[in-house]
């Protein structure tokens, strides 16, 4: 359920999960009204719906409604996954850890005590942070176009990690040594990236942008012309978290490289 939804890649994704698993799945795009998303999870599970997806702008309602959240929700304030078990609506983020497999596991770039720069303060970085922080990066920077949003995230997680957590403005981190910049803005949606001043930056240095296309983004070109050799777009994070997802709801794991495989293929 979303609102647009229309672009999503989901059911393709999950349909693929399915038959690797030999479960037949019905697995559809909801365009749902802004208001309306509570009433339409209620008509979903009354017509036999077993679990949803949550994706903009509804994530923040979907927390809401759940009787019992799982601790990953729990932290960011946000839920990616619904279940029903009876009447009880359970909720659980898998944004998260879809995006740190990413770049562990696909990407093959270590995140433990490593200096991360997060772009954006918004729901996309809310439900990445708290997994991020998991992984004992040696240094979290959140930078954001409205500075309060990303200085009130750095207050809330501070508690969860002993590792050097800051927020602020675009401009002030010009000169910041980075390793791994990950780009949660939705300025790539519309062409744009954020304006960032030059950044120090290593051979091993990953930039990666949460937003996928098939091409490349704003930001992965800023990335280039920066001198970034590892550039990823967020399509590996959304074939992750869909990965968890299937997990919850059918407890298989699917496998996920050949998904991402097909997926860049245009197939
Ligand atoms: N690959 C995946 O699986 C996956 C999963 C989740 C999200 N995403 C992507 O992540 C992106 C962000 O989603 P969201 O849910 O966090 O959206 P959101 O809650 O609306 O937040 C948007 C963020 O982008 C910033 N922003 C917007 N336009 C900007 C611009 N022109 N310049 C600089 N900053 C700008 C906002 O700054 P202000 O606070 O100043 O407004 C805010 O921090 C979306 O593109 C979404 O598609 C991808």
């Amino acid at each position: 359920m979303g609102n647009p939804v229309a672009h999503s890649r989901s059911p393709e994704i999950h349909q693929m999960f399915a038959a690797q698993a030999s479960i037949k799945i019905a697995y559809q795009r909801i365009q749902v009204d802004v208001g309306g998303f509570a009433q339409a999870v209620s008509n979903f599970q009354a017509n036999g719906g077993q679990g949803l997806n949550i994706t903009v702008p509804f994530k923040v309602e979907a927390w809401e409604l759940c009787d019992v959240l799982c601790e990953r929700a729990q932290t960011a304030r946000a839920v990616n996954t619904l279940w029903f078990d009876n009447a009880a609506i359970h909720g659980d983020n898998t944004d998260g850890t879809g995006l740190a497999n990413d770049i562990l596991s696909n990407l093959q770039c270590p995140i433990c005590d490593k200096r991360l720069l997060l772009l954006g303060a918004g729901g996309a970085v809310r439900g990445v942070l708290g997994q991020l922080l998991t992984h004992r990066p040696a240094s979290v920077v959140i930078s954001n176009r409205t500075v309060d949003k990303a200085v009130e995230l750095v207050q809330r997680f501070r508690k969860l990690t002993q590792c050097n957590l800051r927020g602020c403005g675009f401009e002030e981190v010009k000169g910041l040594h980075v390793d791994i910049v990950i780009n949660g803005t939705a300025a790539s949606l519309r062409g744009e990236i954020p304006p960032l001043p030059p950044l120090h930056i290593n051979d091993e240095a990953l930039a990666y942008d949460m937003v996928y296309a098939d091409r490349p983004t704003a930001f992965m070109n800023w990335a280039s012309d920066l001198g970034f050799n590892k550039i990823s777009d967020g399509l590996g994070m959304l074939v992750e978290q869909a990965a968890e997802s299937f997990h919850i709801w059918h407890n298989v794991r699917p496998q996920t490289a050949p998904v991402i495989r097909t997926l860049r293929s245009g197939a």
